[in-house]
């Protein structure tokens, strides 16, 4: 029988499930013919501030894939940009900001998000997307250290050095930046869980840059608001936690309060579970690069999740970072057939 809630519900909160659920992150995006004749060339921000076209993006892979959940098309920077701190997202690049994040004077930039007034189109989209879907919507949000690395750098960084070197030179600085990012993350996620989200996701995407003394130092506690605000303001919605080479970090990690762990390729499920500690349900790991190399590279490494999985008090399957964009379509179809089948209890 299935969960009342759903799989994907279910397996966040570490209860019986029909089938393994599984999702994508990046699922609405560039890997999709229909993504990119909808997009067109237009900028991201504003295919983002048109609910009924972001409403659309979401539900395509739904369709497409018949995933157990679907992610809201909407961007990390989003809060950022909404209140004006001027920051632009290039094609193949990612956030650029033209006036980095340097000095004290630049807090003033950062002012508190409200999301019925500057960003309305965010719970507009929710709205339409829980009015059409049958699966569970994922809000999100990114975490105080991957934003402020946008902010800091002025755009990708591969070492992060002017972020860690704001960070071990001027930690009170730092404090008051992560803080204040965190309360947008904040802002941002209980409105999207008012408008119908039933889960969030909190991407850390770049934490792995930082050690685990560095993490817990530096990072924790900001993060950890986030997941208490949320947990708080609507206790029972499963919390994410995303990072990418993030190893190292999972107990930190786990520390900081999710229900969900994110586990990239390079850390085996059950090797996961021994750092983050019982208590929380995991989600992942399959490399992305696997799906590019075609399907008779993805099974093999599929199944190998799937059985590494396998007793796992809680496992949501998903890719160890997002989809790329070069990826068929057609190996995701055939991957989400693949975890259904192969876990039909
Ligand atoms: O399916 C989904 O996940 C769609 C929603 C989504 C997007 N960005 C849309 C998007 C989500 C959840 C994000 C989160 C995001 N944005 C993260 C964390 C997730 C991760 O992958 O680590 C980060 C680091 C960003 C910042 C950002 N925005 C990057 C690095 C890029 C890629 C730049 C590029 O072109 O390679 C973006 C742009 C972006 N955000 C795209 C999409 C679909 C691609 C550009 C486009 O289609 O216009």
């Amino acid at each position: 029988m299935t969960a009342p809630q759903g799989d994907f519900l279910a397996a966040c909160r570490r209860q019986p499930v029909e089938r393994t659920p599984v999702w994508f992150m990046r699922q609405a995006g560039r890997s999709l013919p229909e993504y990119r004749a909808l997009r067109g060339t237009g900028n991201i921000l504003d295919a983002i501030r048109t609910p009924e076209m972001a409403a659309e993006i979401t539900l395509q892979p739904v369709r497409r894939y018949g995933v157990d959940a679907a992610i809201l098309f909407s961007d990390i920077m989003v809060p950022i940009a909404a209140t004006g701190f001027g920051v632009t997202i290039q094609p193949g690049v990612g956030p650029v900001v033209d006036e980095p994040f340097a000095t004290p004077a630049d807090l003033a930039r950062i002012r508190p998000l409200i999301p019925e007034i500057d960003a309305p189109y965010v719970a507009e989209t929710v709205k339409i997307v829980v009015g059409e879907l049958g699966v569970p919507l994922i809000g999100f949000a990114g975490a105080p250290f991957t934003v402020a690395s946008y902010l800091v750098e002025g755009r990708p960084s591969r070492d992060y050095a002017k972020t860690k070197s704001l960070m071990y030179r001027e930690p009170a600085l730092w404090a008051q930046l992560i803080d204040r990012i965190a309360d947008q993350a904040i802002a941002s996620l209980l409105a999207q869980i008012d408008a119908g989200a039933q889960a969030i996701q909190v991407f850390d995407s770049w934490a792995g840059g930082l050690d685990a003394e560095d993490y817990r130092r530096y990072v924790q506690a900001a993060s950890a608001k986030i997941f208490a605000a949320v947990a708080d303001h609507a206790p029972g919605v499963p919390r994410i936690h995303f990072g990418v080479h993030t190893g190292e970090l999972l107990g930190a990690m786990a520390e900081a309060g999710a229900d969900v762990v994110g586990v990239d390729w390079r850390v085996p499920l059950p090797v996961a579970l021994t750092r983050t500690g019982d208590g929380v349900a995991l989600q992942g790991n399959l490399d992305p690069v696997a799906c590019v190399a075609g399907w008779e590279a993805t099974e093999p490494k599929a199944r190998a999740v799937l059985d590494a999985a396998r007793g796992l008090p809680g496992h949501i399957f998903n890719l160890g970072h997002g989809v790329l964009p070069q990826t068929d379509p057609d190996v995701l179809a055939r991957l989400v057939d693949l975890v259904h089948t192969e876990t039909a209890r």
